[in-house]
This record gives structure tokens, C-alpha cells and sequence, in this order.
């Protein structure tokens, strides 16, 4: 009788999981791109005579090119990618631009690129805006449309100056003075405060995302040309509450700190990163670099590498860049000396790549109709840098190359440093794709040999 009533209950439970309907599962990478496309040099000259946009069916997706170079990732905001299934049921013949603009973003993003970064909604400012607040709708979808689209994620980011709680760096956290009052009043939060409120959140975040988000940048921009920030700089009181702890004359342990902390919670797998912007060119800054990561990794903090955001302007010099990589990619010796069960894991990415094409005569215009000419220098540049850190990509140094934005018109060059057109990226504002996209794509051909 027992077994019968099994055999009954397991029935029903089948035909109620049949009658509701299993969501169905899609693959993105397959759906929105056309699978006979060869990706051949041929196929790509003749493709780049046509106009396309970026979300179209018949559009070679950009991952592919880099199959067994590196992978290449985009940041995006979730608002751009609400419902991001909208993106499916569209022009899968590439006749013309049946879904909205937004739609091509999306399918865009689901269909280009294999890691994700969420540019804004990681930050720890929307993560933790009030003490035990925790805020992580954005950061939870952002990991369900990394598995829809079959995508590695980076985190980013957690300790900066920018973007972070005001309410960590006060004494009292819910004071409502600015931190420059708090500073004067003596108000600012102790040593001791801030490291327990970066501790606990770092903890919470790493754990919460321990399966799904396995690269992160743990810090971002803690240099400025000379060494470290300082509050004198541009407000960072991270070194200012926290000093130097261990007396060896260097007021940076707090990036020790917020290391440590993300190692203990994140585990030995996790990679965890530093992230800043001007070492494409600026070898002060590079060396400042190298010598503090060398210093910490000798203490025995694990840092797995760093992040080049590399927003770079279309006159950039590509040699300067390469050497100053090349500087950063020897720590891996010192790296593999420290860490050999580790060794060779010392890696560089490219982590925020766009391209600024006010310079020149034209660097204090605000709108400007950017000509063909103009996309095919830039095309030209991307092909240079794309060229150059896939070099570094066949020595196993980069293992990634993501671009800040998709397309010109969802860029921060737009309103940074002023209100302007830029056209940073590999799509124009109509979401068409612009010379460069073939350009990166030539790139990568030419390393696949
Ligand atoms: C820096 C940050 C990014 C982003 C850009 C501007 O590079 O690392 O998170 O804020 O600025 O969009």
C-alpha cells in the first residue's frame, strides 16, 4: 500500500512540474548569433563592408575572435539590463533594427561578451548605505544574467575613495556632518572602526558571492602619481584614519587589510586584484605601484594582480603602455618567489577600456560630429592596443580585456571631464557597430594565427 501511495505522490508531482512549465532555459550565446558565421579573415573583411548593429543576429560575437587569447568583458549598469530577456525574439535575420535601441544594447551585451562587470551597482556606497543596511538587489541580478549569458564576473569594486560610505569614516555613523566637519570637529571614525566596518562588509560581500563573482578588485585608485592618497589629494582618509600600522614608515595598511579580509572570506581561489588608472603612461605611478605590491607580498599579502583601467585617448602611446605593463607583469616573479604554490596565478587585466577622442586641436570641443576618417584612427589605435596586450595575453600576463561601456552614447566620457559627444567605444550612438570592432576583431585574428 506504502509503495503505491509513493508511486501516486511521485505522479502528481511530475504532472504539477509538467502543468506549471519549467522556465525554459535559453542560451544566449547561441540564440543571438547567426552559428554557420566562420570567423575567418575573409568572412571578416566582407562582414565589415556592412552596416550592422550591435545587437544583430547576423554580427559575429566579438568572444569568439579571442577563443583560447583571453577573455573580453563589458561593464554595464542594471538598469541597462532590466528584463534582459526582452532580448531574444528579435531580428534574427539581420534585416534592420526591429528592436529598440535598448534592446541592442542588451542583446548586445548578451551576445559580444564572456565577463561582466556591473559599473556602479557593486560599489560600496549602494551595497552597504547605513550600518547593518546591506543592498544587494542589483548585485543579485547582475549574478543571474552573468549564468544566463555564460559570463565570468568581475567584482568591482570595494575599498576606494570614491563611491564609498560616508558613514564608515564617521565616529558616529549616523552624524549627518560632512566628513570635511567630522575632520575639523575631530568626529572622524578611530582606526579601529573603520577597519571593523571594511572587515564585516567585505566579509558579507565575499561570502554572499563566493560561487558566483571569483575575480575582484579589492582596491581601486589607492595612487596617485607620488604614492599613496592622501586626504590633501583629493579627500581619501583612508590612510589618514588608518596609518601605519606596522611602523615600516608606509601609511597604506589598510590596503593589507582589506586583502587580508577578502582572502579570509573569499578563500585560497579567490582573485583578487588592485585596480588604478594612469600606469598606461605614467611610470611614476607604475613604479609606485610595483614597489608597494612587492613590499605587501613579501609581508605575505596575496595580491593576484592588476587591474590597467586604461582609459586611454586615441593619440596614446602604445610602446609607453607596453613597457610599463611589462614592469607590472615582473612582479609575478617576486609573486611566484612568495606564493609557489601560487606560482605563475600573477596576472594583468585590462579592466575599464574606452577611448577619448577629444585630443588636439579639437581637446576643448564639446559637440562634435565625429567623421569616418575619425572612427578609422581610433579603429587604428584599438587595433594597436588590442595587438599589443594580446602579446602579453600569448605570455599567459593578460588574461582579460573589458571595455567600460558598448556603444558612445552609454559612456561616463560623455559628462567627464565636462559635458561633451565623445565616442569612446565599438558602437555609435544608433548602436551601429563603428570601425573599431572590426579592428579589435582583426586583432585577435592575427594571434590565433
Ligand atoms: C573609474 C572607476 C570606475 C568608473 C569610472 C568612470 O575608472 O574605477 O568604476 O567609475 O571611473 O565611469
Amino acid at each position: 500500500m506504502k509503495k503505491i501511495i509513493a508511486i501516486l505522490t511521485a505522479l502528481a508531482l511530475t504532472l504539477t512540474l509538467v502543468s506549471c512549465g519549467e522556465p525554459e532555459i535559453i542560451d544566449y550565446k547561441t540564440e543571438l548569433t547567426d552559428q554557420s558565421l566562420t570567423y575567418s579573415e575573409e568572412e571578416l573583411e566582407s562582414l565589415s563592408q556592412q552596416e550592422f548593429h550591435i545587437g544583430d543576429y547576423g554580427l559575429p560575437a566579438l568572444y569568439k575572435y579571442f577563443e583560447g587569447l583571453c577573455s573580453v568583458g563589458v561593464a554595464f549598469t542594471s538598469n541597462q539590463m532590466y528584463d534582459y530577456d526582452l532580448a531574444l525574439p528579435y531580428d534574427k535575420k539581420a534585416e534592420g533594427p526591429k528592436i529598440t535601441v535598448g534592446d541592442q544594447v542588451k542583446a548586445g551585451i548578451l551576445k559580444h561578451y564572456n565577463m561582466y562587470v556591473l559599473g556602479n551597482e557593486l560599489k560600496s556606497d549602494h551595497c552597504n548605505p547605513a550600518e547593518g543596511v546591506y543592498n544587494f538587489d542589483d548585485a543579485d541580478k547582475f549574478v543571474e544574467i552573468g549564468k544566463a549569458a555564460n559570463a565570468q564576473l568581475r567584482g568591482h569594486t570595494i575599498v576606494w575613495h570614491s563611491q564609498v560610505p560616508q558613514w564608515w569614516f564617521k565616529a558616529d555613523p549616523n552624524d549627518q556632518s560632512t566628513l570635511a566637519d567630522c575632520r575639523t570637529n575631530g568626529t572622524l571614525a578611530s582606526s579601529d572602526q573603520l577597519i571593523e566596518r571594511v572587515t564585516t562588509y567585505i566579509t558579507e560581500l565575499m561570502t554572499r558571492y563566493k560561487d558566483d563573482i571569483k575575480i575582484w578588485d579589492v582596491c581601486n585608485e589607492v595612487l596617485n602619481g607620488n604614492g599613496i592618497r592622501q586626504y590633501s589629494d583629493d579627500g581619501s582618509l583612508w590612510s589618514e584614519i588608518i596609518g601605519d600600522l606596522d611602523g615600516n614608515g608606509y601609511a597604506d595598511d589598510y590596503v593589507e587589510i582589506a586583502f587580508n579580509a577578502a582572502r579570509e572570506a573569499g578563500g585560497e581561489d579567490m582573485v583578487l586584484m588592485i585596480n588604478d588608472f594612469n600606469m598606461e603612461w605614467q611610470d611614476s605611478k607604475t613604479n609606485a605601484m610595483y614597489d608597494m605590491l612587492e613590499r605587501m607580498m613579501r609581508k605575505g599579502v596575496r595580491i593576484d594582480g592588476v587591474g590597467f583601467q586604461s582609459h586611454i585617448s586615441v593619440d596614446n602611446n602604445v610602446e609607453l603602455y607596453r613597457r610599463n605593463i611589462e614592469k607590472i607583469a615582473s612582479l609575478s616573479e617576486v609573486y611566484d618567489e612568495c606564493f609557489p604554490e601560487y606560482k605563475g596565478n600573477f596576472r594583468v587585466e585590462i579592466t575599464e577600456l574606452d577611448m577619448n577622442m577629444f585630443v588636439g586641436a579639437i581637446a576643448d570641443e564639446g559637440f562634435y560630429t565625429w567623421s569616418m576618417e575619425d572612427y578609422e584612427r581610433q579603429a587604428d589605435k584599438y587595433f594597436e592596443l588590442v595587438d599589443m596586450f594580446l602579446d602579453f595575453a600569448d605570455e599567459g600576463v593578460i588574461d582579460a580585456i573589458v571595455f567600460w561601456g558598448t556603444d558612445d552614447e552609454n559612456s561616463w566620457l560623455n559628462t567627464t571631464p565636462k559635458l561633451r559627444r565623445n565616442a569612446a567605444l565599438l558602437a555609435d550612438r544608433d548602436m551601429i557597430v563603428k570601425p573599431a570592432f572590426w579592428a579589435v576583431a582583426r586583432a585577435a585574428l592575427k594571434h590565433r594565427g
